[in-house]
């Protein structure tokens, strides 16, 4: 008689999800609050904070680096940024109004101009006799490329404010625009001013030259121009206060394009033309933390004068559709940026990391910056700050055709 045949041995499956280890973040890069290392670090820079032609003399309530703030114009158009709770009696500044020479508190009127000198105490026997530790906290501000940049670490290690040899001089008819709000706007399209994760996500974004093949040109379709349908040859070099790639691609059309792309200590990004336009980039984008789990995204370029009238490069796409207007199925069907890394969570779980040869930019930037906060906590200065308000950053970035 015939026996049935045994089942098999039943396999034990390898490699579930069960039992996996313990989760965590590089908090030495991502934790950017007063006090730690990085946010002592990223204070050694100036930093950022939002376009010149949004600080206004409306009052404007800013947190970047885990602080909160009030921005705004004096009636002179000198930019400020103070503490936002009044020193008296700690109302917020921003039900202040702004007048000639500062900012005047809505409570009992005292005045402090915009680097935070009391000016004036109505209610005080002698209104203008204001004591000088009256002071309101504030940081020094400045306006380049558009921007307007703060310095908010200690005073004494106060650096210049850089200068960049891609952008300038102008060209002619070129000017300045700036952005302020992370995914960009133009007329309708709108995207989230700032991002729901750590300034880190993009920061790696800006050495990762692969995904520009597979994200924004094979799996979404073309985002910028076809050109990158070619995977890359690329080569990683760490440069005196950064980290370069170039990234070679033999085109359908017989050229050849080197495009090299420049990450700066410790969140400056100059990303040549998307469009494959030859030359230096026109324009620098900096990743600033908000706090350990939101970040900005602010962008200075050089554009043609009568630019601001026209959409922003790169939007006129025949599959463009404004950020806003999508669905989340449009989204899975075309991610972007912005799903990628907030895909990443609000933090990402590096312990669930594996970097591979073509991470090899990342590790790079993060062991720059990893020196950089020994060197910070040894009391030295970081790499890339400067003390020379005439010295211009050389920047390698740029589409080299042959
Ligand atoms: S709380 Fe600002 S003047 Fe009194
Ligand atoms: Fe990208």
């Amino acid at each position: 008689m015939a026996t049935a045949p045994k089942d098999p041995a039943p396999t034990i499956p390898q490699g579930t999800a069960y039992g996996r280890g313990a989760q965590h973040a590089h908090d030495d890069l991502t934790r950017v609050g007063p006090g730690t290392p990085m946010g002592e670090l990223m204070r050694r820079y100036w930093q950022p904070v939002l376009a010149s032609r949004n600080v206004t003399t409306r009052p404007t309530e800013v947190r970047i680096l885990g602080e909160d703030l009030i921005i705004f114009r004096d009636g002179e158009g000198r930019p400020g940024l103070l503490y936002p709770r009044c020193m008296h009696r700690g109302t917020s500044l921003f039900w202040g109004h702004v007048e000639a020479d500062g900012i005047r508190c809505c409570y009992h009127g005292w005045k402090f101009a915009v680097d935070g000198v009391c000016l004036e105490q109505p209610c005080e026997p002698n209104p203008h006799a204001c004591r000088p530790e009256h002071r309101q906290p504030w940081y020094p501000v400045r306006e380049r490329y558009g921007l307007v940049w703060a310095y908010m670490g200690p005073p004494e290690r106060m650096p210049a404010l850089p200068r960049f040899d891609s952008m300038e001089p102008l060209e002619d008819g070129e000017t300045y625009m700036a952005f302020d709000n992370s995914l960009g706007s133009h007329g309708d399209f709108k995207g989230p001013e700032v991002v729901p994760y750590s300034w880190l996500h993009m920061n790696d974004n800006v050495m990762d030259p692969f995904h520009v093949q597979v994200l924004h040109t094979t799996f979404s379709g073309t985002q910028f121009v076809r050109e990158f349908e070619v995977m890359p040859r690329v080569e990683f070099d760490e440069i005196e206060a950064g980290v370069i790639y170039q990234a070679h691609r033999d085109l359908a059309d017989g050229r050849h394009v080197n495009r090299v792309s420049t990450w700066m200590m410790p969140n400056v990004m100059f990303v040549p033309d998307v469009a494959m336009r030859p030359g230096r980039p026109n324009g620098i984008g900096m990743s600033v933390p908000v706090d350990d789990e939101h970040s900005r995204i602010l962008m200075a370029m050089r554009v043609p004068a009568d630019a601001r009238d026209r959409p922003m490069r790169g939007l006129e796409a025949e599959n463009f559709k404004p950020w806003h207007l999508r669905t989340i199925e449009e989204r899975q069907d075309q991610p972007g940026d912005y799903e990628a890394q907030a895909g990443q969570g609000a933090i990402s779980l590096h312990s669930e990391e594996h970097l591979v040869t073509s991470d090899k930019g990342i590790g790079m930037q993060r062991r720059m910056l990893r020196r950089a906060l020994e060197t910070v906590a040894a009391g030295g200065d970081p790499p890339g700050v400067s003390f020379d308000e005439d010295a211009v950053v050389r920047v390698p970035s740029g589409n080299f055709f042959g």
